[in-house]
C-alpha cells in the first residue's frame, strides 16, 4: 500500500477503472482490465481495454500505443499486472522496456500465481508502484470480485437475487398446476418490483455468465432468462434448469429460444426425454446426487429436501470446469434454501417493493426446512443499499472472495455455510 497517491493518480486510475468496465462480459473468465499511459508532463498518451477475444492484456495496448512517450511517464492500472506466462508474455517485462518510472495501480491479483510478485518484480526493476487505499481499491476489487473467486477455488463465483415483497414473499400463491400461469407482460401474478430495478436485474445478469433457476420457476413463471442489456457479451449467457427428473415443457419460451445457450441439469435421465429436449437444442447434463448419510447436513442436522436431487457443490465444480466465473441465482424459493444450505451462495442481490402480500400461501423468499437456530443463519456481510425508484435493493456477502482459500473440493468441505472472512 502506498499513502503518495495524488489527486491526478486518483484521476487517471479512476480512468482505468472505467476502461476496465468497458470490458464487462468481454474477458470471462480473465478479469476486466483498464489501463492508462502518462508521459514526463502528465498527459494522457495510451490507453486499453483488455478482451478476452482482442487477447493482448490492456497495459500491453495502452503502452503500444504511448510508444517513446511513455519513457518517464506514469502507467495507471485497476489491477497489478501479470509475471506469468499465459496466452501472453509476462506484462512485467512489456512495462519494463517501455520506460515508465512509475505504475499506479488499485489492487493485487488474486491470482495466486501472481498476487504481488507483479510488483515486486517492477520495483526490482527500479520501478516506483504505488498502490492506492482509496475507495477506488473497494471499487477495483468488486469489479474483478468473480475472477478472485473464480481463479483460487476454479469454481463460479454465486450470486443468489431474489425480487420480494415488504414481508420476504416473491411471489403469491401457487396457481393451478397445466400450462403456463405468466405472460408477456411479467410472471404469475405480475411484477413484485419496478422497471428501475428490473433494469438493474439485467445489469447483473450482464454482468454473469451464467444464471440459474429452479424447473417450478419455469413452471410458474415461462422467463426467457436472457440478458437484455442489449450490450456486446463474448460468449452468450448460459441458461440453466435444475430439474431432477427433466420436467421441463419443450412448449416453455426458454426451450423454443434455445441456441446452443440453454443446460438442464437432472439427476436421473430419462431417455426419452432427454432425447426430445436434445433434439431442441437443450444440452442434459446427469449430476451426482446428495448422499444423505455423507454430506447432506447443515450445522448437525441432516436435509431431507435436498436428498434424491443434483449436488450443488458438483453443480458449481462442473460449470468451473466449463470456465463460468459467475452464475447468477433466480431462485425460485427451493432453489434458494438448497443454495444457501449447500453454502454455495457468496453474495446476495435482494430487491424490496414496498408491497405487502402476507399470507400462508404466499412463495416464501427462501422454503425447505430453513435454519433452525438463530445461531445457524447465514450471516451477511459488508452490506451496500440501494435505491431504484420506490424500490431498495441490499447487497450483501456470505463469503469474502478476496479471503485466500483451498480449491473446490466439496467432499472436504461439506455443505455447511464455510467462513472465509
Ligand atoms: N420474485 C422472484 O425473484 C422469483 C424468482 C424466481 C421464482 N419466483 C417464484 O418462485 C416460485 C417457484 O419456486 P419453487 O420453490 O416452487 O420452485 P423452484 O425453486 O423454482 O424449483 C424447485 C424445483 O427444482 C428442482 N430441483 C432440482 N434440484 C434441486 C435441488 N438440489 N434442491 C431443490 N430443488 C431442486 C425440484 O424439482 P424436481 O425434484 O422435479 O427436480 C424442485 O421442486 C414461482 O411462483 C415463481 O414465480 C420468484
Amino acid at each position: 500500500m502506498s499513502d503518495n497517491i495524488t489527486p491526478q493518480d486518483e484521476k487517471y486510475l479512476r480512468r482505468a477503472l472505467e476502461l476496465a468496465r468497458e470490458g464487462v462480459a468481454l474477458t470471462s473468465p480473465n478479469p476486466c482490465v483498464g489501463a492508462v499511459v502518462t508521459d514526463v508532463a502528465g498527459k494522457v498518451v495510451g490507453e486499453g481495454t483488455h478482451t478476452y477475444e482482442g487477447k493482448k492484456h490492456a497495459e500491453v495496448i495502452a503502452l503500444e500505443k504511448a510508444g517513446g512517450n511513455a519513457q518517464g511517464g506514469t502507467l495507471y492500472l485497476n489491477l497489478e499486472p501479470c509475471c506469468t506466462t499465459g496466452r501472453t508474455a509476462p506484462c512485467t517485462d512489456v512495462v519494463i522496456k517501455s520506460g515508465v518510472k512509475r505504475v499506479v495501480a488499485a489492487m493485487e491479483d488474486p491470482n495466486p500465481a501472481v498476487c504481488g510478485k507483479g510488483f515486486e518484480t517492477l520495483r526490482e526493476a527500479g520501478i516506483e508502484v504505488a498502490i492506492t487505499e482509496s475507495a477506488l481499491r473497494d471499487e477495483a476489487r468488486k469489479l474483478n470480485e468473480a475472477f478472485a473467486e473464480y481463479i483460487q477455488s476454479r469454481r463460479p463465483f454465486v450470486t443468489l437475487k431474489t425480487a420480494m415483497t415488504l414481508d420476504g414473499k416473491i411471489a403469491p400463491p401457487p396457481q393451478e398446476e397445466g400450462g403456463f400461469s405468466a405472460s408477456d407482460h411479467g410472471p404469475s401474478g405480475g411484477w413484485i418490483t419496478s422497471d428501475d430495478a428490473r433494469a438493474h436485474v439485467q445489469q447483473l445478469r450482464h454482468a454473469s455468465d451464467a444464471i440459474m433457476v429452479g424447473v417450478n420457476t419455469v413452471l410458474a413463471d415461462d422467463p426467457l432468462l436472457t440478458d437484455r442489456t442489449g450490450l456486446p457479451r463474448r460468449r452468450p449467457l448460459l441458461r440453466i434448469i435444475i430439474d431432477s427428473r427433466l420436467r421441463l415443457p419443450v412448449d416453455s419460451r426458454i426451450v423454443k429460444t434455445a441456441k446452443d445457450d440453454v443446460i438442464v441439469f437432472c439427476a436421473m435421465a430419462d431417455e426419452r426425454r432427454r432425447q426430445e429436449l436434445e433434439m431442441r437444442g437443450i444440452r442434459v447434463e446427469q449430476l451426482p446426487l446428495y448422499h444423505f448419510e455423507e454430506v447432506n447436513i447443515v450445522g448437525a442436522r441432516p436435509i431431507k429436501s435436498a436428498s434424491g436431487r443434483p449436488d450443488m457443490w458438483k453443480l458449481v465444480k462442473r460449470l468451473g470446469q466449463m470456465q463460468i466465473t459467475s452464475l447468477l441465482i433466480e431462485g425460485g424459493a427451493l432453489i434458494n434454501w438448497a443454495a444457501l444450505a449447500a453454502g454455495i451462495v457468496d453474495k446476495v442481490f435482494l430487491y424490496y417493493a414496498p408491497k405487502i402480500l402476507a399470507g400462508t400461501g404466499a412463495v416464501p423468499f427462501a422454503s425447505g426446512e430453513g435454519f433452525l437456530r438463530m445461531e445457524e443463519a447465514a450471516k451477511v456481510r459488508s452490506l451496500t443499499f440501494h435505491r431504484f425508484a420506490e424500490d431498495f435493493a441490499v447487497e450483501g456477502y456470505l463469503h469474502d472472495p478476496y479471503a485466500p482459500h483451498e480449491p473446490l473440493a466439496p467432499e472436504s468441505r461439506g455443505p455447511q455455510l464455510v467462513e472465509r472472512d
